[in-house]
């Protein structure tokens, strides 16, 4: 056998005699079956993700309402549903996306900064538990459009606790520069014009600082912020029936060590302790860190393309489908499918067929691969089919869900016609 090198994010992707598999299924076996790009997801590993939360969160009020902008496929959505999660959700289409697997309305939080009118109000009628309001303008919008449906719209206030999570810019959310959530200093204000507002109903208090955070200090120091708030709001005869801590717990790409969920809400509750609150509901609202290490995506090897100065392994996925390399130069393992012991071993940038530069999946890999075999790109459950494109009119992957031996197709390849179907030709 070959010498398998580690793989990030948990026991579901491992080499089995060389072929790599997830959980009890074979690959190659889904590559052959389904063709190419491919992405592939692990119920077990999603479900011990969510094991990690809910195991943290024993003996308290807390619950996950998955955001499901990291994948919203529903079967996965299904999946959570039945495992006890409420949703986190930033536009309507997300909330049909909760209708059609049948899962509680009554468990969706909508948050973001731009909610339409007509959003806003399909959200009320369909009898959502929160809306998470980023702006005095607005928590206006809401408390007339609520007033207009003779409602009372359940509401939460967004804080930017003007923290440092510690990551990439583009997926930091906390700090002052950026366009999310209110002021550390304006949310007073904005409770108490909130209490004023006859179609609004104060339900809690929210912050989201980040994504990909791999330690704990920025929650805690996010929670300590929040919590004052929490003091001066209730000080004022406010009181709020829960706490939004938001999502952001970072996954394994390469090197990194994020702590568990369950190690860190143990870090969080003591803080909770410590300050009065123990005992308050709790939502949290993760993406990656549920789905993120549960999925691969396979591609097969097109082209090697040896140059002067790099030489390139092309592949049939690209930055349509796994955009966080060209977005955020972000890094995902990228293995084959089979083990093999040939020499040499090249060194390449892994590229897919689009015509842009930046279409790359990898630089500078260590591949042992030939054209025709299988790669597999790693850590790619979340914000990769979720933030997918057309570009090039390239069809959407298809999507597999494996379950220890067996295995389901959850999402059909998309075909050109599914593409052009609500196109028009000049009359
Ligand atoms: N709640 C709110 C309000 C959010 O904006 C987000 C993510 C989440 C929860 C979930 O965060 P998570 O647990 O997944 O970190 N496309 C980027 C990530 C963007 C995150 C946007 N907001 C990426 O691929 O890294």
């Amino acid at each position: 056998m070959t010498q398998s090198k580690h793989l990030p994010g948990g026991p579901q992707v491992h080499y089995e005699a060389d072929e790599l598999m997830m959980e009890g299924v074979s690959l190659k076996e889904m590559a052959q079956a389904h063709g190419t790009p491919l992405f592939v997801y692990s119920k077990a590993s999603m479900l011990s993700a969510l094991k990690s939360y809910q195991d943290g969160f024993v003996g308290r009020h807390a619950r996950v309402h998955y955001a499901m902008k990291a994948n919203s496929s529903l079967a996965i959505l299904q999946l959570f549903a039945r495992h006890g999660c409420g949703f986190d959700i930033v536009s309507i289409g997300e909330l049909e996306r909760v209708k059609a697997v049948g899962a509680d309305l009554g468990l969706v939080i909508f948050s973001g900064v731009g909610k339409t009118r007509t959003e806003i109000r399909q959200a009320l009628q369909a009898g959502i538990l929160c809306f998470n309001v980023e702006s005095v303008a607005e928590l206006d919008v809401i408390n007339e459009v609520a007033l207009e449906l003779s409602k009372k719209a359940p509401i939460s206030v967004r804080v930017n606790p003007n923290v440092d999570p510690q990551t990439h810019p583009y997926i930091s959310t906390g700090l002052k520069g950026n366009k999310f959530g209110v002021a550390h200093e304006d949310t007073l204000k904005l409770y108490q014009h909130a209490q004023t507002l006859q179609g609004i109903e104060i339900k809690g208090i929210d912050c989201h600082i980040g994504s990909q955070i791999t330690s704990v200090g920025p929650y805690v120091d996010a929670m300590n912020k929040v919590l004052d708030l929490v003091d001066a709001i209730e000080q004022l005869g406010i009181r709020l029936s829960h706490i939004d801590f938001g999502g952001g717990l970072g996954i394994q790409y390469k090197a990194e060590h994020p702590p568990s969920a369950q190690h860190m809400w143990g870090e969080l509750f003591k803080v909770l302790d410590q300050r009065g609150y123990g005992q308050r509901q709790i939502i949290v609202e993760p993406g990656r860190s549920l789905v993120g290490n549960a999925g691969v995506c396979v591609s097969e090897v097109q082209y090697l393309k040896p140059g002067e100065q790099k030489n390139f392994c092309i592949i049939d996925a690209a930055m349509n489908d796994l955009p966080r390399p060209a977005m955020y130069e972000a890094f995902h393992e990228i293995v084959p499918l089979t083990l093999h012991e040939r020499t040499p071993v090249g060194v390449f940038d892994v590229v897919g067929p689009i015509c842009e530069s930046g279409d790359w999946l990898g630089h500078d890999r260590s591949l042992n691969v030939q054209v025709g075999e299988h790669v597999a790109i790693l850590s790619a459950g979340a914000y990769c089919m979720s933030m997918s494109s057309n570009y090039n009119t390239r069809g959407r992957a298809a999507e597999v869900l494996v379950d220890g031996s067996s295995s389901q197709l959850i999402r059909k390849r998309e075909s050109t016609q599914d593409q052009l179907h609500l196109e028009r030709l000049l009359d």
